[in-house]
Protein backbone atom coordinates (compact mmCIF):
# COMPACT_ATOMS: atom_id res chain seq x y z
CA UNK A 1 0.00 0.00 0.00
CA UNK A 2 1.19 3.93 -0.84
CA UNK A 3 2.17 4.98 2.76
CA UNK A 4 4.85 7.18 1.98
CA UNK A 5 3.28 10.24 1.31
CA UNK A 6 2.27 13.21 3.37
CA UNK A 7 -0.63 15.46 3.02
CA UNK A 8 0.45 19.32 3.34
CA UNK A 9 -2.70 21.68 4.68
CA UNK A 10 -2.33 25.50 4.91
CA UNK A 11 -4.97 25.88 7.63
CA UNK A 12 -7.86 28.21 8.03
CA UNK A 13 -6.90 29.55 11.46
CA UNK A 14 -10.95 28.95 11.98
CA UNK A 15 -12.40 31.18 8.89
CA UNK A 16 -15.35 29.82 7.20
CA UNK A 17 -13.77 30.27 4.09
CA UNK A 18 -14.36 26.79 1.92
CA UNK A 19 -17.76 26.62 -0.61
CA UNK A 20 -18.44 24.22 -3.72
CA UNK A 21 -19.71 20.95 -3.70
CA UNK A 22 -18.61 17.41 -2.67
CA UNK A 23 -19.74 14.07 -4.43
CA UNK A 24 -19.85 11.27 -2.22
CA UNK A 25 -18.27 7.72 -3.41
CA UNK A 26 -19.29 4.25 -2.95
CA UNK A 27 -19.05 2.91 0.29
CA UNK A 28 -15.95 0.84 1.66
CA UNK A 29 -17.41 -1.42 3.79
CA UNK A 30 -20.65 -2.24 1.35
CA UNK A 31 -17.91 -2.43 -1.62
CA UNK A 32 -15.33 -4.97 -0.46
CA UNK A 33 -18.14 -7.96 0.88
CA UNK A 34 -19.80 -7.12 -2.34
CA UNK A 35 -16.62 -7.72 -4.06
CA UNK A 36 -16.11 -11.31 -2.10
CA UNK A 37 -20.10 -12.11 -2.91
CA UNK A 38 -18.41 -12.84 -6.33
CA UNK A 39 -17.54 -16.04 -5.35
CA UNK A 40 -21.13 -16.93 -4.55
CA UNK A 41 -22.49 -16.69 -8.48
CA UNK A 42 -22.24 -18.97 -11.34
CA UNK A 43 -22.56 -15.76 -13.73
CA UNK A 44 -20.94 -12.75 -13.87
CA UNK A 45 -21.04 -10.09 -10.81
CA UNK A 46 -21.32 -6.49 -12.01
CA UNK A 47 -20.80 -3.76 -9.66
CA UNK A 48 -21.60 -0.01 -10.05
CA UNK A 49 -20.25 3.09 -8.20
CA UNK A 50 -17.46 1.16 -7.00
CA UNK A 51 -14.94 3.28 -5.37
CA UNK A 52 -11.00 3.86 -5.93
CA UNK A 53 -9.50 2.99 -2.68
CA UNK A 54 -6.49 1.01 -1.96
CA UNK A 55 -8.45 -1.36 0.12
CA UNK A 56 -10.95 -2.22 -3.18
CA UNK A 57 -7.69 -2.59 -4.69
CA UNK A 58 -6.27 -5.45 -2.16
CA UNK A 59 -9.58 -6.90 -2.00
CA UNK A 60 -9.30 -7.14 -6.11
CA UNK A 61 -5.79 -8.37 -5.54
CA UNK A 62 -6.43 -11.43 -3.16
CA UNK A 63 -9.35 -12.49 -5.51
CA UNK A 64 -7.28 -12.51 -8.48
CA UNK A 65 -4.87 -14.43 -6.54
CA UNK A 66 -7.64 -17.02 -5.57
CA UNK A 67 -8.69 -17.64 -9.41
CA UNK A 68 -11.54 -14.41 -9.75
CA UNK A 69 -11.46 -12.63 -13.18
CA UNK A 70 -11.41 -8.62 -12.59
CA UNK A 71 -12.05 -6.09 -14.87
CA UNK A 72 -12.62 -2.20 -14.09
CA UNK A 73 -13.68 0.57 -16.13
CA UNK A 74 -14.18 3.58 -14.74
CA UNK A 75 -16.82 3.21 -11.54
CA UNK A 76 -18.28 -0.19 -12.93
CA UNK A 77 -16.22 -3.59 -12.13
CA UNK A 78 -16.83 -7.02 -13.14
CA UNK A 79 -16.24 -10.01 -11.29
CA UNK A 80 -16.41 -13.81 -12.82
CA UNK A 81 -14.83 -16.80 -10.47
CA UNK A 82 -14.16 -19.72 -11.95
CA UNK A 83 -13.76 -23.25 -11.56
CA UNK A 84 -10.74 -23.82 -10.14
CA UNK A 85 -10.21 -22.21 -7.50
CA UNK A 86 -6.83 -21.27 -4.97
CA UNK A 87 -8.15 -21.33 -1.48
CA UNK A 88 -5.18 -19.44 -0.31
CA UNK A 89 -5.93 -16.02 0.92
CA UNK A 90 -2.67 -13.89 0.12
CA UNK A 91 -1.06 -13.71 3.37
CA UNK A 92 0.77 -9.98 3.19
CA UNK A 93 -2.60 -8.50 1.79
CA UNK A 94 -4.94 -10.43 4.26
CA UNK A 95 -2.94 -9.55 7.03
CA UNK A 96 -3.33 -5.80 6.46
CA UNK A 97 -7.01 -5.85 5.84
CA UNK A 98 -9.84 -7.10 8.12
CA UNK A 99 -12.56 -7.34 5.53
CA UNK A 100 -10.37 -10.56 3.89
CA UNK A 101 -12.37 -12.94 6.37
CA UNK A 102 -15.17 -12.62 4.49
CA UNK A 103 -14.27 -14.48 2.05
CA UNK A 104 -13.60 -17.76 4.18
CA UNK A 105 -17.28 -18.73 4.23
CA UNK A 106 -17.56 -18.59 0.27
CA UNK A 107 -13.99 -20.46 -0.25
CA UNK A 108 -14.71 -22.88 2.56
CA UNK A 109 -18.16 -23.19 0.35
CA UNK A 110 -15.92 -23.90 -2.96
CA UNK A 111 -12.92 -25.45 -1.98
CA UNK A 112 -13.46 -27.09 1.27
CA UNK A 113 -10.57 -25.23 3.02
CA UNK A 114 -8.92 -21.90 3.24
CA UNK A 115 -5.58 -20.81 4.37
CA UNK A 116 -5.44 -17.15 5.74
CA UNK A 117 -3.35 -14.80 8.25
CA UNK A 118 -4.58 -12.79 10.98
CA UNK A 119 -6.95 -10.46 9.29
CA UNK A 120 -5.62 -7.28 10.19
CA UNK A 121 -7.11 -3.74 9.88
CA UNK A 122 -6.45 -0.12 11.33
CA UNK A 123 -4.92 -0.44 14.53
CA UNK A 124 -7.91 0.72 16.52
CA UNK A 125 -8.26 -2.22 18.95
CA UNK A 126 -7.35 -6.03 19.79
CA UNK A 127 -9.69 -7.04 16.53
CA UNK A 128 -10.59 -10.61 17.49
CA UNK A 129 -11.66 -13.29 15.44
CA UNK A 130 -13.36 -15.29 18.06
CA UNK A 131 -16.81 -15.31 16.75
CA UNK A 132 -15.47 -16.66 13.45
CA UNK A 133 -13.61 -19.24 14.89
CA UNK A 134 -16.10 -20.62 17.48
CA UNK A 135 -19.02 -20.34 14.50
CA UNK A 136 -16.77 -22.02 11.79
CA UNK A 137 -15.84 -25.24 14.16
CA UNK A 138 -19.75 -25.27 15.15
CA UNK A 139 -20.54 -25.54 11.02
CA UNK A 140 -18.36 -28.23 11.19
CA UNK A 141 -14.54 -26.90 10.10
CA UNK A 142 -11.82 -28.17 11.55
CA UNK A 143 -8.87 -25.23 12.22
CA UNK A 144 -5.52 -24.87 13.00
CA UNK A 145 -2.72 -22.24 13.70
CA UNK A 146 0.89 -22.76 12.24
CA UNK A 147 3.30 -20.00 11.68
CA UNK A 148 0.78 -17.26 12.26
CA UNK A 149 -1.35 -18.71 9.35
CA UNK A 150 -4.85 -20.65 9.96
CA UNK A 151 -5.95 -23.34 8.14
CA UNK A 152 -9.54 -24.04 7.93
CA UNK A 153 -11.00 -27.18 6.33
CA UNK A 154 -14.54 -28.70 6.32
CA UNK A 155 -15.75 -31.86 4.19
CA UNK A 156 -19.32 -29.96 4.05
CA UNK A 157 -20.81 -26.91 5.94
CA UNK A 158 -23.55 -27.91 8.07
CA UNK A 159 -25.76 -24.63 8.88
CA UNK A 160 -26.58 -24.09 12.25
CA UNK A 161 -27.84 -21.63 15.16
CA UNK A 162 -25.58 -19.15 15.44
CA UNK A 163 -25.73 -16.59 18.69
CA UNK A 164 -23.61 -13.86 18.67
CA UNK A 165 -22.60 -12.20 21.57
CA UNK A 166 -22.31 -8.92 20.44
CA UNK A 167 -23.06 -7.42 17.31
CA UNK A 168 -20.46 -7.69 14.47
CA UNK A 169 -20.53 -6.05 10.92
CA UNK A 170 -17.85 -8.39 9.18
CA UNK A 171 -18.76 -11.32 11.41
CA UNK A 172 -22.73 -11.28 10.12
CA UNK A 173 -21.66 -10.84 6.84
CA UNK A 174 -18.88 -13.75 6.52
CA UNK A 175 -21.94 -16.20 8.01
CA UNK A 176 -24.53 -14.81 6.00
CA UNK A 177 -21.91 -15.54 2.94
CA UNK A 178 -21.16 -18.71 4.65
CA UNK A 179 -24.92 -19.63 4.94
CA UNK A 180 -25.66 -19.41 1.46
CA UNK A 181 -23.70 -22.68 0.00
CA UNK A 182 -24.62 -24.74 2.55
CA UNK A 183 -26.38 -27.51 4.16
CA UNK A 184 -29.60 -26.83 5.93
CA UNK A 185 -30.97 -24.07 7.98
CA UNK A 186 -29.17 -21.21 9.49
CA UNK A 187 -30.53 -18.59 12.01
CA UNK A 188 -27.96 -15.66 12.98
CA UNK A 189 -29.07 -14.12 16.57
CA UNK A 190 -27.96 -10.33 17.13
CA UNK A 191 -26.78 -9.80 13.83
CA UNK A 192 -25.41 -6.44 13.13
CA UNK A 193 -28.02 -3.90 11.02
CA UNK A 194 -25.51 -1.83 9.22
CA UNK A 195 -27.14 -0.53 5.60
CA UNK A 196 -24.13 -2.16 4.08
CA UNK A 197 -25.24 -5.55 5.38
CA UNK A 198 -28.95 -5.09 4.34
CA UNK A 199 -28.52 -3.99 1.40
CA UNK A 200 -26.50 -6.14 0.41
CA UNK A 201 -28.40 -9.14 1.92
CA UNK A 202 -31.52 -7.47 -0.59
CA UNK A 203 -29.22 -8.11 -3.43
CA UNK A 204 -28.22 -11.93 -2.40
CA UNK A 205 -31.93 -12.25 -2.10
CA UNK A 206 -32.91 -11.32 -5.53
CA UNK A 207 -30.22 -13.43 -7.08
CA UNK A 208 -31.50 -16.65 -5.77
CA UNK A 209 -30.74 -16.45 -1.91
CA UNK A 210 -33.59 -17.68 0.03
CA UNK A 211 -32.37 -15.26 3.37
CA UNK A 212 -35.53 -13.83 5.85
CA UNK A 213 -35.20 -11.50 8.69
CA UNK A 214 -33.72 -8.73 6.62
CA UNK A 215 -33.09 -5.43 8.60
CA UNK A 216 -33.53 -7.71 11.84
CA UNK A 217 -31.52 -8.74 14.33
CA UNK A 218 -32.71 -12.54 13.46
CA UNK A 219 -31.49 -13.78 10.30
CA UNK A 220 -32.39 -17.39 8.72
CA UNK A 221 -31.02 -18.28 5.68
CA UNK A 222 -31.09 -21.78 3.76
CA UNK A 223 -28.49 -23.10 2.37
CA UNK A 224 -28.19 -24.59 -1.50
CA UNK A 225 -25.53 -27.20 -0.53
CA UNK A 226 -23.54 -25.53 -2.99
CA UNK A 227 -26.03 -24.62 -5.78
CA UNK A 228 -24.36 -20.94 -6.94
CA UNK A 229 -26.24 -18.04 -7.52
CA UNK A 230 -27.62 -16.51 -10.56
CA UNK A 231 -27.21 -12.50 -9.97
CA UNK A 232 -29.78 -10.80 -12.56
CA UNK A 233 -28.64 -7.26 -12.37
CA UNK A 234 -25.69 -5.04 -11.57
CA UNK A 235 -25.47 -4.15 -8.28
CA UNK A 236 -25.01 -0.57 -7.10
CA UNK A 237 -22.83 0.15 -4.56
CA UNK A 238 -24.43 2.64 -1.69
CA UNK A 239 -22.81 5.98 -1.09
CA UNK A 240 -20.41 5.81 1.87
CA UNK A 241 -22.05 7.43 4.61
CA UNK A 242 -19.03 7.88 6.53
CA UNK A 243 -17.37 10.05 3.74
CA UNK A 244 -20.40 12.21 3.62
CA UNK A 245 -20.59 12.48 7.54
CA UNK A 246 -17.07 13.76 7.05
CA UNK A 247 -17.76 16.12 4.74
CA UNK A 248 -19.78 17.19 6.69
CA UNK A 249 -17.93 18.19 9.74
CA UNK A 250 -15.68 19.74 7.28
CA UNK A 251 -18.31 22.10 5.84
CA UNK A 252 -19.13 22.74 10.08
CA UNK A 253 -16.02 23.76 10.81
CA UNK A 254 -14.75 25.63 7.87
CA UNK A 255 -17.09 26.41 5.01
CA UNK A 256 -19.81 29.32 4.28
CA UNK A 257 -21.34 26.67 2.24
CA UNK A 258 -20.74 23.11 1.23
CA UNK A 259 -23.81 20.47 -0.22
CA UNK A 260 -22.91 16.87 0.08
CA UNK A 261 -23.83 15.13 -2.95
CA UNK A 262 -24.93 11.51 -3.65
CA UNK A 263 -25.17 10.53 -0.10
CA UNK A 264 -27.91 8.79 1.88
CA UNK A 265 -29.13 11.17 4.60
CA UNK A 266 -31.67 8.60 5.81
CA UNK A 267 -28.29 6.71 7.44
CA UNK A 268 -26.64 9.10 8.54
CA UNK A 269 -29.86 10.36 11.21
CA UNK A 270 -28.22 9.94 14.47
CA UNK A 271 -25.07 11.82 13.63
CA UNK A 272 -26.81 14.33 11.58
CA UNK A 273 -29.39 14.75 14.93
CA UNK A 274 -25.90 14.93 17.15
CA UNK A 275 -24.58 17.75 13.95
CA UNK A 276 -27.64 19.67 14.46
CA UNK A 277 -27.65 19.60 18.47
CA UNK A 278 -24.27 21.14 18.29
CA UNK A 279 -25.44 24.12 16.55
CA UNK A 280 -25.17 23.16 13.10
CA UNK A 281 -26.96 24.45 10.65
CA UNK A 282 -28.18 22.18 7.45
CA UNK A 283 -30.59 21.57 4.87
CA UNK A 284 -31.36 17.80 4.53
CA UNK A 285 -32.14 16.74 1.29
CA UNK A 286 -33.12 13.31 -0.21
CA UNK A 287 -29.84 12.39 -1.28
CA UNK A 288 -27.59 15.63 -0.47
CA UNK A 289 -27.15 17.37 2.31
CA UNK A 290 -26.32 21.34 2.34
CA UNK A 291 -24.34 22.25 5.23
CA UNK A 292 -24.38 26.07 6.23
CA UNK A 293 -22.47 28.83 7.73
CA UNK A 294 -22.26 27.41 11.49
CA UNK A 295 -20.35 29.51 13.81
CA UNK A 296 -20.88 29.27 18.21
CA UNK A 297 -21.01 25.60 18.08
CA UNK A 298 -22.11 24.02 21.82
CA UNK A 299 -20.93 21.15 23.40
CA UNK A 300 -22.76 17.72 23.48
CA UNK A 301 -22.05 14.12 24.64
CA UNK A 302 -21.64 11.25 22.30
CA UNK A 303 -21.60 8.31 22.85
CA UNK A 304 -21.22 5.23 19.56
CA UNK A 305 -23.29 2.37 19.24
CA UNK A 306 -24.35 -0.34 16.63
CA UNK A 307 -25.75 0.99 13.59
CA UNK A 308 -28.22 3.25 13.87
CA UNK A 309 -26.68 4.38 16.88
CA UNK A 310 -23.82 7.28 16.21
CA UNK A 311 -21.13 5.19 13.66
CA UNK A 312 -17.49 4.83 15.53
CA UNK A 313 -16.26 5.49 12.60
CA UNK A 314 -17.45 8.86 12.62
CA UNK A 315 -16.51 9.73 15.99
CA UNK A 316 -12.91 11.13 15.44
CA UNK A 317 -14.10 13.62 12.99
CA UNK A 318 -17.13 14.50 15.18
CA UNK A 319 -14.38 14.89 18.68
CA UNK A 320 -12.80 17.35 16.25
CA UNK A 321 -15.73 19.38 15.87
CA UNK A 322 -16.49 19.43 19.70
CA UNK A 323 -13.13 20.99 20.38
CA UNK A 324 -14.42 24.24 18.84
CA UNK A 325 -17.48 23.78 20.46
CA UNK A 326 -18.30 26.01 23.95
CA UNK A 327 -18.14 23.80 26.86
CA UNK A 328 -17.41 20.13 28.04
CA UNK A 329 -18.58 17.23 25.75
CA UNK A 330 -18.35 13.71 26.84
CA UNK A 331 -16.89 11.12 23.96
CA UNK A 332 -17.97 7.73 24.82
CA UNK A 333 -16.32 5.28 22.29
CA UNK A 334 -17.95 1.77 23.35
CA UNK A 335 -16.94 -0.51 20.34
CA UNK A 336 -13.05 -0.58 19.76
CA UNK A 337 -10.80 -0.28 22.73
CA UNK A 338 -8.20 2.15 20.98
CA UNK A 339 -9.64 4.35 19.11
CA UNK A 340 -9.22 7.42 21.11
CA UNK A 341 -5.75 7.57 20.89
CA UNK A 342 -4.88 9.94 18.23
CA UNK A 343 -6.74 12.82 21.03
CA UNK A 344 -3.10 12.78 22.43
CA UNK A 345 -1.89 14.33 18.87
CA UNK A 346 -5.12 16.74 19.45
CA UNK A 347 -3.90 17.92 22.18
CA UNK A 348 -0.30 18.71 20.84
CA UNK A 349 -2.49 21.00 18.32
CA UNK A 350 -4.23 23.28 21.40
CA UNK A 351 -7.16 20.96 22.10
CA UNK A 352 -8.06 20.67 26.06
CA UNK A 353 -9.21 16.50 25.65
CA UNK A 354 -8.47 14.21 29.08
CA UNK A 355 -8.47 10.85 28.05
CA UNK A 356 -9.80 9.32 31.33
CA UNK A 357 -9.32 5.81 30.02
CA UNK A 358 -9.31 4.01 26.85
CA UNK A 359 -13.06 4.70 26.42
CA UNK A 360 -13.56 7.72 27.71
CA UNK A 361 -12.63 11.77 26.49
CA UNK A 362 -13.98 14.84 28.13
CA UNK A 363 -13.32 17.49 25.23
CA UNK A 364 -13.30 21.38 26.91
CA UNK A 365 -13.89 23.45 23.89
CA UNK A 366 -13.31 26.26 22.56
CA UNK A 367 -9.63 26.22 21.69
CA UNK A 368 -7.90 27.44 19.10
CA UNK A 369 -5.83 24.77 17.27
CA UNK A 370 -1.78 25.30 16.14
CA UNK A 371 -0.92 23.34 12.55
CA UNK A 372 1.50 20.80 13.29
CA UNK A 373 3.19 17.22 11.56
CA UNK A 374 1.42 14.39 12.65
CA UNK A 375 1.57 10.93 11.45
CA UNK A 376 -1.92 9.07 10.85
CA UNK A 377 -2.20 6.36 13.01
CA UNK A 378 -5.49 4.80 11.16
CA UNK A 379 -7.82 5.78 8.22
CA UNK A 380 -10.61 7.57 10.25
CA UNK A 381 -8.24 9.46 13.01
CA UNK A 382 -6.14 10.41 10.07
CA UNK A 383 -9.06 11.84 8.44
CA UNK A 384 -9.48 13.56 11.62
CA UNK A 385 -5.89 14.99 11.44
CA UNK A 386 -6.96 16.53 8.32
CA UNK A 387 -10.12 18.24 9.58
CA UNK A 388 -8.19 19.19 12.68
CA UNK A 389 -4.97 20.68 10.27
CA UNK A 390 -7.83 22.75 8.05
CA UNK A 391 -8.90 24.23 11.52
CA UNK A 392 -5.90 25.38 12.48
CA UNK A 393 -3.68 28.29 12.08
CA UNK A 394 -0.90 27.62 9.77
CA UNK A 395 0.76 24.68 8.00
CA UNK A 396 -0.11 20.89 9.40
CA UNK A 397 1.19 17.90 7.34
CA UNK A 398 -0.43 14.33 8.11
CA UNK A 399 1.70 11.73 7.42
CA UNK A 400 0.94 7.79 6.36
CA UNK A 401 -1.27 9.80 3.96
CA UNK A 402 -1.77 5.64 2.14
CA UNK A 403 -3.68 4.97 5.60
CA UNK A 404 -6.14 7.46 4.31
CA UNK A 405 -6.66 6.72 0.77
CA UNK A 406 -7.77 2.99 2.31
CA UNK A 407 -10.86 4.77 2.61
CA UNK A 408 -11.36 8.18 1.43
CA UNK A 409 -11.80 8.66 -2.69
CA UNK A 410 -9.35 11.56 -3.35
CA UNK A 411 -9.54 13.15 -0.45
CA UNK A 412 -7.07 15.63 -1.32
CA UNK A 413 -8.24 16.65 -4.85
CA UNK A 414 -12.19 16.70 -3.32
CA UNK A 415 -10.52 19.48 -0.72
CA UNK A 416 -8.93 21.25 -3.38
CA UNK A 417 -12.11 21.66 -5.62
CA UNK A 418 -13.71 23.30 -2.04
CA UNK A 419 -11.09 25.66 -2.01
CA UNK A 420 -8.47 24.54 0.30
CA UNK A 421 -4.77 24.38 0.02
CA UNK A 422 -3.29 21.29 0.30
CA UNK A 423 -0.94 19.24 -1.36
CA UNK A 424 0.76 15.68 -1.26
CA UNK A 425 3.76 15.09 -1.23
CA UNK A 426 6.04 12.33 -1.15
CA UNK A 427 8.49 10.96 1.20
CA UNK A 428 11.52 9.07 0.18
N1 LIG B 1 -15.62 -8.56 17.91
C1 LIG B 1 -15.35 -9.63 18.75
N2 LIG B 1 -15.08 -10.84 18.18
C2 LIG B 1 -15.06 -11.04 16.84
C3 LIG B 1 -15.36 -9.95 15.98
C4 LIG B 1 -15.65 -8.71 16.55
O1 LIG B 1 -15.31 -9.49 19.97
O2 LIG B 1 -14.81 -12.17 16.40
C5 LIG B 1 -15.89 -7.25 18.52
C6 LIG B 1 -14.86 -6.18 18.15
O3 LIG B 1 -13.71 -6.26 18.97
C7 LIG B 1 -15.63 -4.89 18.36
C8 LIG B 1 -17.07 -5.29 18.01
O4 LIG B 1 -17.11 -6.73 18.00
O5 LIG B 1 -15.58 -4.52 19.70
C9 LIG B 1 -17.55 -4.80 16.70
O6 LIG B 1 -16.61 -5.12 15.69
P1 LIG B 1 -17.07 -5.48 14.22
O7 LIG B 1 -16.73 -6.92 13.99
O8 LIG B 1 -18.43 -4.99 13.96
O9 LIG B 1 -16.07 -4.59 13.41
P2 LIG B 1 -15.44 -5.02 12.09
O10 LIG B 1 -16.41 -5.84 11.33
O11 LIG B 1 -14.08 -5.51 12.33
C10 LIG B 1 -16.44 -3.07 10.65
C11 LIG B 1 -15.87 -2.03 9.73
C12 LIG B 1 -15.14 -1.01 10.57
C13 LIG B 1 -16.13 -0.38 11.54
C14 LIG B 1 -16.79 -1.47 12.39
C15 LIG B 1 -17.88 -0.97 13.31
C16 LIG B 1 -15.39 -3.28 7.71
C17 LIG B 1 -14.39 -3.84 6.80
N3 LIG B 1 -14.94 -2.69 8.82
O12 LIG B 1 -15.33 -3.61 11.35
O13 LIG B 1 -14.67 -0.03 9.68
O14 LIG B 1 -15.46 0.50 12.40
O15 LIG B 1 -17.36 -2.47 11.54
O16 LIG B 1 -18.85 -0.32 12.58
O17 LIG B 1 -16.58 -3.33 7.44
C18 LIG B 1 -13.28 1.74 9.04
O18 LIG B 1 -13.96 1.78 8.00
O19 LIG B 1 -12.44 2.60 9.38
C19 LIG B 1 -13.47 0.60 9.93
C20 LIG B 1 -12.60 0.28 10.87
Amino acid sequence: MNKKTKLVISGLDGKRELSGEVSIAGSKNFVLPAMASALLFENELVLENVPELEDVSAMAEILKKIGVKIERQNDKMTLKSGNNLSSEIDFEIGKKMRASIILLGPLLGRTGKTTMPHPGGCAIGRRPIDLFVQNFSKMGTKISLENEKYEFSTSGLKNEKIIFKNQSVTATTAFVLAGILSKGKMIIENSALEPEITELLKFLTNSGAEISGIGTATLEIIGREGKLLSAKSPLKIIPDRIEAGSFAVVGALSAKELTIKNCEPSHLSVFLECLSESGVKMEIGDKEIKILKSENLSAINIRTHEYPGFPTDLQSPFTVLLTQAEGESLVFETIFENRLKYTEDLVKMGAGINMFDTHHAIIKGKTPLEGKNLESPDLRAGLAFIIAGIVANGQSEIGNAGLIDRGYEKIEEKLKKIGLKIERVSIN
